[in-house]
C-alpha cells in the first residue's frame, strides 16, 4: 500500500502541477475499491441524498445519516484522504453550530476533513472550523443545497456579476483558511479564472479543464442510474455501464432459479461418510 495522504501532500500536488482525483463514495465497498484504484480524495456526498437515498434534492441529508455513512468510508480508506460533507441546516446557523458539527465529523466517523458549500457567507464559519485544526474544503458555484434559492441545478456565473461574485467568494474561502474548494457547473473559463487567482487546488466537477483536479459522482462514473433516468448531465464522462450488467446478472439469476438452474451440484455441501464407511470402501 503506498503512503496515506494528508492536506500538504495535496497542497504540494497543486503547486507541482499534478492532477488531483477525486470521486464519491458511501460505503465500505465502494470505498474500499476506489481508495485501491489510486484516488486522492474520497468524498461522502451529501449527493447520498439523490443517488443512495433516492431524495430529489441533497437538502433532505441529516448529520446523523451522513455519520454513518461517513464512518463506513473512513474504515475502508487506507491511503485517500476522505471528506465528509456537512449537511444542509449542520453549518448554517453559525460559526459555533458548525464547529460542533465539523469536531463530530472528525471525532465520531474518523474523516479527515469537511466540505461546506458557500462563499463570502461561510468565511467566518469556515474559519472558526479551521483555528481548532479541522480542514476545511469549500464548494461555491452550483452548490447543491442551495437549490431553491437557484430554481433548479442551473450552470452558475454566466452574467458577468456573477462571475464576478464567484471569484470574490472563492476567494473568501481560500483566505478564510480552507485546504481545496470544488468548482461546480460553472464556465471554464470562470473556473479558469478562479483557479489562476487562488493558490489551493481547485477540484472542479463542470468546471471544465483547467482546474487543479476533478470530482465525479461514482455512480454517475459507474453508470449505476436509477431506472426511468435520462442520459448523464454534459460534464459526466460514464466509464462503465454497471446499470446493465447488474439487470442482466439479476435477471438471468432470477431465470436460473426458476429453471433450476440455480444451485447446480457444485454449489451444493455434500454429507461426509462416516469413517468406517470410508474404510470399508477402501479395503
Ligand atoms: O455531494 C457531492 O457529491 C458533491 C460533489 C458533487 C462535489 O458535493
Amino acid at each position: 500500500m503506498s503512503k496515506r495522504i494528508f492536506v500538504p501532500d495535496l497542497i504540494r500536488k497543486r503547486q507541482r502541477g499534478e492532477r488531483i482525483a477525486m470521486l464519491t463514495a458511501y460505503d465500505f465497498t465502494f470505498a474500499a475499491l476506489v481508495d485501491r484504484a489510486g484516488v486522492d480524495i474520497i468524498l461522502v456526498g451529501d449527493s447520498l441524498g439523490t443517488v443512495v437515498q433516492g431524495h430529489e434534492t441533497t437538502i433532505p441529508v441529516t448529520v446523523d445519516e451522513m455519520l454513518y455513512h461517513s464512518k463506513l468510508v473512513a474504515r475502508a480508506a487506507q491511503r485517500a484522504l476522505v471528506v465528509a460533507d456537512m449537511p444542509f441546516m449542520s453549518y448554517q446557523p453559525g460559526p459555533d453550530t458548525a464547529l460542533q458539527t465539523a469536531g463530530r465529523f472528525i471525532k465520531e466517523s474518523g474523516v479527515s476533513a469537511v466540505k461546506l458549500e458557500g462563499g463570502v457567507s461561510v468565511s467566518s464559519t469556515i474559519k472558526r472550523i479551521v483555528d481548532v485544526g479541522i480542514p476545511v474544503m469549500g464548494h461555491v458555484g452550483l452548490t447543491p443545497q442551495s437549490y431553491h434559492k437557484m430554481g433548479g441545478y442551473k450552470v452558475q456565473g454566466k452574467q458577468s456579476a456573477d462571475a464576478k461574485q464567484l471569484l470574490d467568494d472563492a476567494k473568501a474561502v481560500e483566505d478564510a483558511g480552507a485546504f481545496s474548494i470544488v468548482l461546480e457547473g460553472i464556465p471554464a473559463s470562470l473556473a479558469a479564472q478562479i483557479t489562476d487567482n487562488l493558490s489551493i487546488p481547485t477540484v472542479g466537477i463542470g468546471a471544465g479543464s483547467h482546474c487543479s483536479g476533478q470530482v465525479l459522482v461514482l455512480h454517475d462514473l459507474l453508470g449505476i442510474t436509477p431506472l426511468g433516468d435520462e442520459q448523464p448531465p454534459k460534464f459526466v464522462k460514464q466509464y462503465a455501464n454497471l446499470k446493465s450488467e447488474i439487470l442482466s446478472a439479476v435477471e438471468t439469476f432470477v431465470a436460473d432459479v426458476s429453471t433450476g438452474k440455480f444451485p447446480a451440484a457444485e454449489h451444493e455441501y455434500k454429507v461426509s461418510k462416516p469413517r468406517s464407511a470410508q474404510r470399508r470402501a477402501a479395503s
